[in-house]
């Protein structure tokens, strides 16, 4: 990287708070190519919103205001259940297991990428495995703060994973995202991973649909 340092080690305590925030804001990223694709990933919602206040206001007579704070509920339920699916779901809980003693849902290695930069040391990328059985490991955490993308962060982080397999002598490594983390499929691919399948995440009661896809990188 231009003008700075990074060099890859392994996750230290004080680092948990950091890497935890990276990571979320990851995966608070929209992901979808285009604007479309975004909004049928939200046609449930739209679907209600405007259900609603068709059936609101053909049957009622209230007022318009009324009316607007009814058909926007559902988008803010959709905000609030993502805020706290993000801030509730099992990251710290991860990143503080890959120091406990709990074999269940330790990591094997998790990695972060430091950048040393005129005195400072920043952390600005992170990446785990998680053990799946004695040939098969799982890539997880995969992320970079956003003003050091496109610098080989990622790849640099995907290295030092696979050399980890390697050494380990697994077999496959597998990994699963939204099909609509374009950037990511291509950083995968570029490294040989292939996809096996894709499936289709529900959340929000069911209402809302995402594809996932899930890649293998199986070491020749
Ligand atoms: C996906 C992500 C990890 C890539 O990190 P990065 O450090 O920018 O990636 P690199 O610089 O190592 O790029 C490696 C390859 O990825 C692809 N890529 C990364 N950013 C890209 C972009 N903006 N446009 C097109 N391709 C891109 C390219 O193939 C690139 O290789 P190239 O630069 O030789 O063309 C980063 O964008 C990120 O953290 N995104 C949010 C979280 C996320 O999606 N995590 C993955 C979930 S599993």
């Amino acid at each position: 990287m231009s003008g700075c340092d990074v060099r890859v080690r392994e996750l230290k305590v004080g680092d948990y708070e950091r890497v935890r925030n990276m990571i979320i804001s990851g995966l608070r990223e929209p992901t979808a190519r285009t604007m479309k694709a975004q909004l049928m990933d939200r046609a449930a919602i739209w679907g209600i919103i405007f259900g609603l206040a068709a059936v609101v206001g053909f049957v009622t007579s209230i007022d318009r205001r009324t009316l607007a704070v009814i058909s926007f509920l559902p988008v803010f339920m959709f905000y609030v259940s993502g805020f706290l699916y993000l801030n509730h779901y099992n990251l710290p809980m991860e990143l503080e297991d890959c120091h406990s003693s709990c074999p269940i849902d330790r990591y094997e290695k998790f990695w972060v990428a430091e950048v040393r930069s005129a005195g400072r040391h920043e952390i600005v990328g992170s990446v785990a495995l998680r053990r799946m059985d004695e040939y098969k490991l799982e890539l997880k955490r995969m992320s970079v703060d956003k003003k050091y993308r496109r610098k080989g962060v990622a790849s640099l982080l995907l290295r030092k994973a696979l050399d980890h397999c390697k050494d380990e002598d697994a077999k496959e490594v597998v990994l699963s995202l939204s099909c609509q983390r374009i950037l990511a499929i291509h950083l995968y691919s570029r490294f040989g991973f292939r996809p096996r399948r894709v499936y289709m995440e529900t959340s929000m009661f069911g209402l809302l649909h995402i594809s996932h896809m899930e890649m293998s990188y199986i070491r020749q």
